[in-house]
């Protein structure tokens, strides 16, 4: 279907991310494939497109290569091109060099750079346009993370009808950290073209409109920012979530069940299996995680003859010099725990730099006694949702970084520190040793928090808060 075709179809409702749901990747062999695109943002927003049938704008993850839209699993995805350059610097540079580590409490250095901005306004430019060509006179769209700050204003300037919604997935730094970042205003007043600006948390929330007031001098009451010319926009809470349903059944299904089985028989059937389960990503603390189990490995409270510990990490971000720092970080670490505590017939630590099929982790989930979740900082984190929402047995133990988003719902998890080895190591201990009573009383806990806040809820609050507005008063200037 041509670009054309698609004017011809305008959508009433439009997501904009920096990625589609599938990406085009390479094989391996010089040719490219499509796959599921990584990540929380995807798993979260696939199923609020198939209930609402809308149209998704995003780049398909190729460098350099043109692609028509087309329909997906009931919606219309189109694609948004960038060309290898743009890939490294408002991608690989922009997005994951300089607004991921400093919107992550810096836990690693921030690159600013002239050029990456100006490729970062060019690319959200192109995405503006793009979503002003597909959506429908007066229709809504809602903008996606924090590769695209700037388009809510650039839409609102390109089609003033339209209801903009914007949310962030990672957290939103507090001032003292976001005033480093030389396009401070420019990301601000971006920002401030969207109705309502959603975050993770209240936390997130808050400190965008102290920088508001503070920074910009700009009227805040509450949730509501006035902007100087008296139009007013929403800063406000709305913690992400899964499919809950989806994934319990998944999970409960025959097939899962059996492989389940089969994946701890493979894991030579460990009284007690660990899991983690990430992007491999250093703000995930897969490395302190890993370092506070060997410790315990090596202090004789783990027998890795009883206990297995299974690690899955997905390739992320591999050309960013943090991410292969890390990925060789880990590998070294990995290999020195097996190498020093593991047996013939048992590694301490089994490691699969690999993405695995939904069908496959809900198997993980359902094996797997302990989930271990252990980021530096993370805006939700879906992990921890998905292992609860796998769990209905009710056994099971989570143990959970308090500097996820999902602390702040998920309080019957065991909580831990992941700057502090021994709070960590405590919490792993507790997790396996725990009586079966209080462990069960806390999975039902965490299984009544996600399944009466799941995704649905989420794009429904949301949705529901940006339909409430009063509608847009300019006339179209649009198509
Ligand atoms: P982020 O968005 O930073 O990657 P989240 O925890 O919010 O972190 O979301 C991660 C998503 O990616 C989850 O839906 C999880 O199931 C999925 N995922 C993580 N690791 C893997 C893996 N190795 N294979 C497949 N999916 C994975
Ligand atoms: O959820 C946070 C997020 O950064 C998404 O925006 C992104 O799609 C996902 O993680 C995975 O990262 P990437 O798109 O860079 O592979």
């Amino acid at each position: 279907e041509s670009a054309e075709a698609a004017e011809s179809h305008p959508a009433d409702f439009v997501v904009v991310a920096n990625r589609l749901p599938v990406d085009r990747a390479s094989d391996g062999g010089g040719g490219t494939a499509w796959r599921t695109a990584p990540g929380g943002l995807v798993t979260a927003l696939e199923p609020v497109m198939r209930d609402r049938q809308g149209a998704w704008v995003g780049w398909h993850g190729a460098p350099d290569e043109a692609l028509d839209p087309f329909d997906y699993d009931g919606y219309h995805l189109v694609p948004v091109q960038l060309s290898a350059q743009e890939v490294e610097e408002y991608y690989e540079g922009f997005s994951n060099g300089t607004l991921w580590p400093l919107y992550h409490d810096v836990v690693a250095k921030p690159e600013y750079h002239r050029e990456w901005w100006d490729a970062y306004h060019a690319v959200n430019e192109r995405f503006a346009e793009a979503t002003a060509q597909v959506a429908a006179q007066g229709a809504t769209v809602w903008v996606q993370d924090y590769q695209l700050q700037l388009v809510p204003q650039m839409l609102r300037q390109r089609r003033p009808d339209l209801r903009i919604g914007y949310f962030l997935h990672i957290p939103f730094p507090p001032i003292e950290l976001f005033q480093q970042l030389p396009w401070r205003r420019q990301i601000i007043e971006g920002l401030l073209g969207a109705d309502i600006i959603g975050f993770q948390t209240p936390g997130g929330a808050q400190n965008f409109t102290r920088i508001c007031r503070h920074r910009l001098k700009m009227e805040t009451h509450r949730e509501v920012v006035t902007l100087p010319t008296g139009r007013s926009t929403r800063a406000k809470a709305y913690p992400i979530s899964i499919d809950a349903k989806g994934l319990e059944s998944l999970a409960q299904s025959q097939a899962t069940l059996e492989r389940a089985a089969e994946l701890r028989r493979e894991l030579g059937d460990p009284e007690v299996l660990f899991l983690g389960v990430d992007r491999l990503d250093y703000t995930k603390g897969i490395y302190h995680r890993l370092r506070a189990y060997g410790e315990l490995v090596a202090d004789g409270i783990v027998d890795p003859r009883k206990v297995a510990f299974l690690q899955v990490a997905t390739p992320s971000r591999e050309r960013v010099e943090e991410y292969k720092r890390l990925r060789d970080e880990v590998n070294m670490l990995v290999g020195r725990i097996n190498g020093d505590l593991g047996d013939v017939r048992r590694p301490a630590i089994t490691y699969l730099h690999a993405s695995f099929p939904r069908a496959e982790l809900a198997a993980m989930y359902t094996a797997a006694d302990v989930c271990v979740v252990t980021p530096l900082r993370d805006g939700m984190n879906l992990v921890c949702k998905e292992y609860v929402a796998c769990r209905s047995n009710t056994d099971g133990a989570l143990v959970l970084s308090e500097f996820t988003g999902a602390a702040g719902e998920l309080r019957q998890a065991y909580m831990i520190n992941p700057y502090d080895i021994n709070s960590m190591k405590h919490g792993m201990t507790l997790a396996m040793n725990d009586t079966v009573q209080n462990k069960r009383r806390r999975m039902r806990a965490l299984r009544r928090q996600v399944f009466t806040h799941d995704i649905d809820a989420w794009a429904t609050s949301f949705l529901d808060d940006l339909a409430a507005l009063p509608p847009a008063q300019a006339p179209s200037s649009g198509p």
